[in-house]
């Protein structure tokens, strides 16, 4: 049987560069299931639909195809044939992933995907419902979190690195409507789970957080 650790938390908290650090630690795949949901969200954008069209959503979600490769241990979305790893990155694509991810449709067709990846696997997989809808089972379930301004600072040193020019404060919404949104929607909202262990990241490294949840995990198996 494969074993299966979920991470779950909210925007910027850290998941990926954390998750990443954990998967090669343990020889484990990676996966990011926020840049399925932004993919779907990228074709959305691409097609000119709102976001408050769950109708049109619902009539173009089978026109989506989602793929996940591995290269070098490192995750690429492919859509409808098209590498989009890069482009999904964007704050657009990121908000516009938030507000379509509410819907059922969109939740459907990624959760076989998900659950597929997940049941051959030794998979380290973060999002925001793995440990409470996806992965119930998962041996290892985290939940990773930080303070909003904390997060808001390491977006803003992020973007800043890359030579983009951003607002703290700009930022600091952003993460405080996507929290919002992303913990109550109706279907699968992010919460922790009740067997998920809490990390709270605002005061650790990046190498205190990956040897906790290397820790947790070791403990598991
Ligand atoms: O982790 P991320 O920022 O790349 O995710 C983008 C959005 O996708 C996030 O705001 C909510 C949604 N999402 C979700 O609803 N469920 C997941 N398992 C992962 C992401």
């Amino acid at each position: 049987m494969s074993f299966n650790v979920a991470i779950d938390g909210p925007a910027g908290a850290g998941k990926s560069t954390i998750a990443k650090l954990v998967a090669k630690e343990l020889n484990f795949i990676y996966v990011d299931t926020g840049a399925m949901y932004r993919a779907i969200a990228l074709f959305l954008l691409n097609k000119g639909i709102s976001k408050d069209d769950e109708k049109a959503i619902a009539d173009v979600c089978g026109e989506i195809d989602i793929e996940i490769k591995h290269a070098d241990g490192l995750q690429q979305v492919w859509l409808n044939g098209q590498d989009v790893s890069a482009e999904i990155r964007r704050e657009a694509v990121g908000n516009m992933a938030s507000a379509t991810s509410v819907y059922s449709c969109v939740r459907e067709k990624l959760l076989s995907l998900q659950r597929d990846i997940a049941a051959t696997q030794d998979v380290i997989m973060d999002g925001r419902d793995i440990g409470t809808c996806i992965l119930p089972n998962a041996q290892a379930k985290i939940y990773l979190t930080a303070s909003v301004s904390t997060r808001a600072k390491r977006r803003y040193q992020e973007l800043c690195e890359k030579g983009v020019s951003c607002d703290l404060e700009e930022i600091k919404k952003d993460i405080e409507d996507r929290d919002y949104r992303d913990m109550h929607r109706e279907i699968s909202p992010l919460k922790q789970a009740e067997d998920a262990v809490l990390v709270d990241s605002s005061d650790m490294t990046i190498e205190q957080v990956v040897e906790r949840i290397v820790e947790i995990c070791r403990e598991k198996k």
